[in-house]
This record gives C-alpha cells, sequence and structure tokens, in this order.
C-alpha cells in the first residue's frame, strides 16, 4: 500500500509541499543564468526544492539540466568522472546518444568506453578511462559549455553535496580550477548546494577564496507550521483518514517543523490510524519514534566526551550566554576558553547549527527532545 507521507526520498508531486516563495526565487536565478547556493542543515528539502525547479526549467527545450550528487566523491578523480557522465547523460536522450557523445566529446580522452551493463544506469555501467593528466581535466571542466555551444542550448548544473570538495586534497587549487573555468562558461548556470553551513559559507562567504562572490546565497528555511497544519490533514483526507487541525499541528510541533522528521512522525501516525486520529496515537506514534532513534543516540553519545555532552544539553536548554560564569559553573564547561572547541567540535559533527545572531540550535529536534528527556533521566 502506499502510504501518504514520504522522508529520506525525494519529495515530489503530492508529496512536496510550499516552497512557492523558494522555488519562484530559484526559477527566477536558474533561468536568468545567475548562479546559485543553497544552504540548510540535512533533510530541510534541498534537493527536492532544486528537483521541483528543474521539473519546471525543463519544460524550456532549450536548457538542459545536469543534476549530480558528489556526496560519494572523496577525490579529484572521482569528482571528475561523475561528473562527465553525469553531464553526457542530461544531454542524451538514449543509451545509443550516450555513448556517441562520449565519444564525440571524450573521445582523445577514453581510449575505450567500458560497457559493464546494459541494463543498469549509466552510471554503473559507465566506466571511464581517464589518462590523469591536467588537460583531460580542463577539457571534463569545460564539458558542458561545449556542448551546450555545439547543440546551441543552454545548461543548468545541479551540484548536491557540494561542500565536499572542501576536503580533497589541494582544494584551493581544485576551487581556482573550477571557478576560473566556470566564470567562462556564458551557456551554463551552475546551482551549488549542501548542508555544512560552516564549510559553504567558508567556500562562498570568504573574500580570499576562489569561490567568494560567485553568485546568490539562499538560506533554505524549515518548512512552516501553518503549511505542515494544511499538508498532513490533505494527505490524511486523500487517504480516507481524518486528523483535526490542532493534532496537526502537534505533530509539526513536536518535530519543531522539521520537514523530514515531521514527516516521518506523520507516517507513523497514519500507520497507526484506522479512521480518525486522536491524541493517543500521537503520543504514541511520537514515542515509538524516540525509541526506534534511541540507540542511535545512545550510539552518538558514546562517541562523545563528558563535556561535549554537557554543551550540548546547555544548548538544549536553551543557553545562549557561554561566557557566563554561572553558565560554565552550572554545565562544568570549564573555561570560557573552551567553548570555542565545543562549539567547533559540535558543528563537525552536524549536531548544532549556529543561525544568525549567534543563535544556536541542536539540528536534530528528536535528538533535542532524547537528550533532555530520556538520557537526562537516566543520568
Ligand atoms: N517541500 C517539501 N514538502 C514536503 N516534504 C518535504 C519537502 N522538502 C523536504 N521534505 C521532507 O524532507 C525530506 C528530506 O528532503 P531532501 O530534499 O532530501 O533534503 P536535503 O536535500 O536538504 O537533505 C524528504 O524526504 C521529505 O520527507
Ligand atoms: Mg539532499
Amino acid at each position: 500500500m502506499n502510504t501518504p507521507f514520504v522522508y529520506g526520498r525525494i519529495a515530489e508531486k503530492e508529496n512536496f509541499t510550499d516552497r512557492e516563495q523558494e522555488q519562484e526565487q530559484l526559477f527566477q536565478s536558474l533561468s536568468g543564468s545567475v548562479n546559485t547556493v543553497i544552504i540548510s542543515p540535512r533533510r530541510w528539502g534541498k534537493t527536492s526544492l532544486v528537483n521541483k525547479v528543474a521539473q519546471r526549467l525543463v519544460t524550456d527545450k532549450s536548457v538542459r539540466i545536469c543534476q549530480v550528487d558528489i556526496f560519494n566523491c572523496r577525490t579529484e578523480e572521482q569528482f571528475y568522472r561523475a561528473y562527465a557522465a553525469a553531464i553526457l547523460k542530461a544531454n542524451a536522450t538514449v543509451w545509443e546518444d550516450f555513448i556517441t557523445s562520449a565519444r564525440k566529446y571524450l573521445g582523445r580522452l577514453l581510449p575505450s568506453v567500458t560497457l559493464v551493463d546494459m541494463i543498469q544506469t549509466y552510471e554503473l555501467s559507465f566506466g571511464l578511462e581517464f589518462k590523469n593528466n591536467e588537460m583531460s581535466y580542463d577539457e571534463i571542466l569545460d564539458l558542458p559549455q561545449t556542448i551546450c555551444k555545439d547543440a546551441g542550448r543552454r545548461m543548468v548544473v545541479c551540484i548536491d553535496e557540494f561542500q565536499n570538495i572542501n576536503e580533497y586534497d589541494e582544494t584551493l587549487a581544485f576551487q581556482r580550477k573550477l571557478r576560473s573555468h566556470w566564470q567562462l562558461h556564458t551557456d551554463v548556470c551552475y546551482c551549488l548546494y549542501g548542508s555544512k553551513r560552516h564549510m559553504l559559507l567558508d567556500i562562498f562567504n570568504n573574500y580570499s577564496m576562489p569561490f567568494y562572490k560567485f553568485g546568490n546565497i539562499m538560506f533554505l528555511q524549515k518548512i512552516e507550521r501553518t503549511e505542515w497544519v494544511k499538508f498532513i490533514r490533505r494527505r490524511f483526507a486523500d487517504t480516507g483518514k481524518k486528523i483535526s487541525d490542532e493534532l496537526s499541528g502537534i505533530i509539526a510541533d513536536r518535530m519543531k517543523n522539521h520537514p523530514y522528521y515531521t514527516q516521518q512522525l506523520s507516517q507513523q501516525v497514519w500507520l497507526r490510524t484506522a479512521s480518525e486520529v486522536t491524541e493517543e496515537i500521537v503520543d504514541d506514534a511520537f514515542r515509538s519514534l524516540i525509541g526506534q532513534l534511541s540507540l542511535l543516540f545512545s550510539n552518538l553519545i558514546d562517541s562523545l566526551t563528558s563535556r561535549q555532552i554537557r554543551f550540548l544539553q546547555a544548548v538544549a536548554d536553551g543557553v545562549t550566554n557561554f561566557s557566563s560564569r554561572d553558565v560554565l559553573m552550572h554545565y562544568q564547561l570549564g573555561t570560557s576558553a573552551n567553548i570555542k572547541n565545543l562549539k567547533k567540535a559540535a558543528i563537525e559533527k552536524d549536531l548544532i547549527d549556529i543561525l544568525p545572531g549567534q543563535h544556536i540550535e541542536l539540528q536534530d529536534p528528536a535528538f533535542e527532545y532524547w537528550l533532555t528527556r530520556v538520557y537526562a533521566g537516566k543520568h
């Protein structure tokens, strides 16, 4: 049976809600060839948003969209492979096209295009044999522009989890190279997005870095409570079940409007409901979800020092002034000089997010609940 809520997958069609303004803004930027950077914590909806706008952009037949996720690309070499394959795939309509264009555009670099398995997807079956020289990498970077010129079209290249390039050896040289090529591409527009705010801001907002002022920066927000209430009510109704606005609101509140978790909790509630949702069902679903996650959270806690844990507890309690002596004493955080390191470690582990105005928040609302209610009760 199809359930009316999705999480951990792209939200599209009837599963996609809201984001009207963001869609419009992104659509205008990309169709106007303005490079755009999108930043938000994981699971807030970047990939879904870009996908949604991409579908609108391709209704213009002279535009091609390339979407490539570089999450698994740990080196420059892997980046170039994934990149070349994605660019070719975006410009080919069928397999034969793909192979023809691979030969045409990468022919000099590729003694052979290895077809491992015709049935599988392009990425899996496309074995690239690069001669490992600078020249071929330059050509790959220029590939979108070369194809666009040739075919008289425009292209939007979307790169997901872009912050990963920060971890490549010689990342600065790599970034310089990307920037110097991309700024000459008159027919290609770049949409770069990812979830590590601090890393992305280092890349795009630091005037000594190559990507400084590369394009618009968009900070994607969570989806608002009123939108969740409408969405949850509609998805229950679509499947012949009922939920009040009050209880829909409670679902969103419990998850602090976090897109992934709000969908997940809604799903748990939906599965437990025969015809109409009650408060007990919502409570039960929430408890069970926290229960399911607690092993994960315990493991996470085990990987932290006790001072790091107390720092997170302080953040969960809403502490803002970490230089206060009372706070340092109460949470046993040592001297105020430690705070910088504690923050840094928590940011690097993706546990907290520092919002504009230095406000600190735990990224994961379920973890926050678990830490303050379940864990705290036992320690
Ligand atoms: N516009 C949306 N409408 C409804 N749910 C959404 C929306 N955007 C994201 N979600 C929920 O959040 C989850 C994560 O979305 P995703 O686009 O993968 O986020 P990100 O790329 O930021 O990690 C989705 O699986 C879905 O449950
Ligand atoms: Mg994503």
